[in-house]
């Protein structure tokens, strides 16, 4: 029935897919900005993706952070580990304060939920120049970044440039250069303009936006109207075996400008 679903893709669907040139689109009723139980639907389609896409053996899933990644976290069910056991492991070190929507923190929940194990990235998000070598030959750190670049799903979110710098702290020099340098959205600690170009990138141990070539299958999630024009802009240059997970409201502005 799940697989019969994630198959039989929907006309907007395959419309959506198209025009952003990636694998596959999943399109959830509603509209993510007015509904919170949209977030539900989206999480059940996750689990339904991870449960399709995940090989039957031992595997890794890599997770960024973000509000909508930790809501949809919680929709995993311990069906995804009947057949596998799953390793998640955080993409990114910490952004300090939200420590909820922490990619430690939602591994932890991934892992709860679906009865998984996790790693944890014990550093801050942005490091500094000189620290930055010296991190990546830490053994601890080295071993979980050798498990990114072995992962077999990545799941991220698409945040909105502004409000990822604000949650950064990015001084007002330093916002007023991101909006003169048109960054409309960011992932993976890259600020990307509405063509996809990368404008501005934060130093950050763990997933780099340019490896993600290698994954075999990334989910990204993201929705509502005010995500419409952050999604169109990251998936101008995003990996082709990207699955999109949205919502009504963000896949109608992005098809029909409405
Ligand atoms: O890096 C981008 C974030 O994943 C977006 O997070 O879901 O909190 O908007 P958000």
């Amino acid at each position: 029935q799940i697989v019969d679903r994630l198959f039989n893709a929907s006309q907007a669907e395959v419309k959506l897919a198209e025009k952003l040139e990636i694998d596959r689109t999943i399109i959830v009723a509603g509209d993510s900005d007015l509904q919170g139980r949209v977030y539900d639907l989206a999480g059940e389609e996750l689990n339904s993706a991870l449960n399709l896409l995940l090989p039957l053996s031992d595997c890794i899933v890599t997770v960024m952070g973000g509000k909508t990644i930790a809501k949809v976290a919680k929709k995993l069910t311990p069906s995804l580990s009947e057949n596998r056991k799953i390793k998640f492991v955080p993409g990114r070190g910490a952004l300090g304060g939200r420590v909820n929507t922490e990619s430690n923190a939602i591994v932890q929940e991934m892992a709860r939920a679906t009865g998984g194990s996790y790693e944890s990235l014990f550093l801050p998000e942005q490091v500094p120049k000189d620290a930055y070598r010296s991190l990546l030959h830490d053994p601890e750190i080295s071993e979980v970044l050798q498990d990114i670049s072995r992962s077999d799903v990545v799941i991220h979110g698409i945040g909105l440039a502004d409000e990822m710098a604000r949650r950064r702290g990015y001084d007002p020099l330093a916002l007023a250069k991101l909006r003169e340098n048109k960054a409309v959205t960011e992932c993976f600690g890259c600020f990307f303009d509405d063509e996809g170009h990368v404008v501005e990138r934060i130093r950050q141990v763990g997933l780099q936006f340019e490896t993600l070539t290698n994954v075999p299958h990334i989910i990204a999630v993201a929705m509502g109207a005010r995500k419409a024009e952050a999604i169109q802009a990251y998936m101008r240059n995003a990996p082709h075996q990207t699955w999109l997970i949205t919502d009504e409201a963000a896949s109608n502005l992005i098809l029909n400008g409405k």
